[in-house]
């Protein structure tokens, strides 16, 4: 593959929310993305490859799929996996691991399939393999096609590089943004989260709003890849312009420790000029001067923080504040359970599919303007 081939990108995301990313991906210029399970397909070379990995809010991870073979079985696969051209893309000096996977196919043993590709690594090119490397080559064997993807990410995109203080219960910020976009959130309007915890909603939008790439502060697998051009990857970094927001985003939260916290990782993410976090409850909770936007919160779980029957008066209170107090607002709630968002009584449109979050399924109740 020459340096500017155009090759398979497959930009991993939370199932149930591949259209959201497609929706970002069609946005960012990304060529002819296509929604498929777990993620978005598309085209690229190298350089959209860091493009995904810096821009794209709602990818956990980016796998540039490398080339592909048949194989039958394992002798056959040592034997391709040899010829494989492993110096185009890894380092000698740079340890790998490989992940495998078999579906449908003659060769079923996932564990045998890795280390014939990890010998003919080691043995070929040179590169050490150990199970801690950061950087992974992943081999899919499906139908007899035995296809090798590296993720480009390394650790999951939702780290962003700056938010070290998390609370309980923290939203990812990868989910976060999707749950912004599927609100209608395009980063020109004043957003509250009145349970921010560690401020994951109010920093992700504030983000947006100023044109901030999520991946500006932080490093990526690909940087260790054989050929990797650093002068280019840092011009395509350092090019963005971010700009100065005319509108605020608002976090509250009862924990003052929270609070604190929200603060201190805005600071970090250079929003903290266009935040404002307050420590009080939901029920001293008014909307800011200035146009209406959108109030998004994830309210403490059922069965995870506390008791379920214990939270339903806070829901309720949660939907009367918001009722009388914020009208002309949209509004979105993240929740595991149908009832509690119920008990606010806010006018919800269609709820679409759960999606998984820290393993509890969640979904996202969202209205139109409150009237
Ligand atoms: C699931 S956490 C929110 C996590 C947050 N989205 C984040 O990413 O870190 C729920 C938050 O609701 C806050 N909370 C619970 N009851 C509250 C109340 N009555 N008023 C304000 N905040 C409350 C908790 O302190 C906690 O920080």
């Amino acid at each position: 593959m020459e340096k500017n081939d155009a090759f398979e990108i497959f930009v991993v995301t939370t199932p149930g929310l591949e259209s959201v990313l497609c929706a970002e991906m069609k946005a960012a210029g990304f060529p002819q993305p296509k929604p498929v399970k777990g993620g978005v397909v598309t085209r690229g070379d190298w350089r959209q490859v860091w493009r995904a990995n810096l821009m794209l809010r709602g990818a956990t991870r980016v796998l540039a799929r490398i080339g592909s073979f048949r194989a039958l079985h394992l002798a056959q696969l040592d034997k391709r996996a040899r010829k494989f051209p492993w110096a185009d893309f890894l380092r000698p000096d740079v340890p790998v691991r490989v992940d495998a996977s078999c579906t449908n196919s003659k060769i079923y043993h996932a564990g045998a399939a890795a280390q014939r590709i990890a010998r003919a690594i080691t043995e070929e090119l040179g590169a050490p393999v150990t199970e801690d490397a950061e950087l992974v080559v992943k081999a899919r064997i499906d139908d007899d096609l035995c296809t090798f993807s590296i993720d480009t990410s390394g650790e999951s995109l939702h780290k962003r590089g700056h938010k070290e203080a998390v609370n309980k219960a923290p939203m990812r910020e990868t989910l976060a943004s999707l749950f912004l976009r599927q609100c209608g959130y395009e980063g020109k309007e004043p957003v509250v989260d009145p349970m921010c915890g560690s401020g994951t909603f109010v920093i992700e939008a504030a983000e947006m709003a100023a044109g901030l790439h999520p991946g500006r502060a932080r490093s990526f697998a690909f940087e260790k890849l054989a050929g990797f051009d650093a002068a280019a990857w840092h011009a395509l970094r350092d090019h963005a312009r971010s700009i100065v927001p005319d509108v605020r985003f608002y976090g509250s939260d009862r924990d003052a420790g929270a609070v604190k916290m929200s603060g201190e990782n805005a600071e970090r993410a250079g929003v903290a000029g266009w935040t404002d976090f307050r420590h009080h409850a939901i029920s001293d909770l008014t909307p800011p001067e200035g146009p209406p936007g959108l109030v998004i919160v994830n309210p403490p779980y059922g069965g995870r923080i506390g008791d379920t029957k214990q939270l339903y008066g806070l829901y309720g209170a949660l939907g009367k504040v918001l009722l009388t107090r914020f009208k002309g607002w949209r509004v979105g709630i993240i929740t595991n359970e149908p009832a509690l968002a119920r008990v606010t009584e806010l006018p919800f449109l269609p709820v679409s599919g759960p999606v998984l979050h820290g393993g509890i399924k969640v979904a996202l109740y969202r209205t139109n303007p409150l009237g």
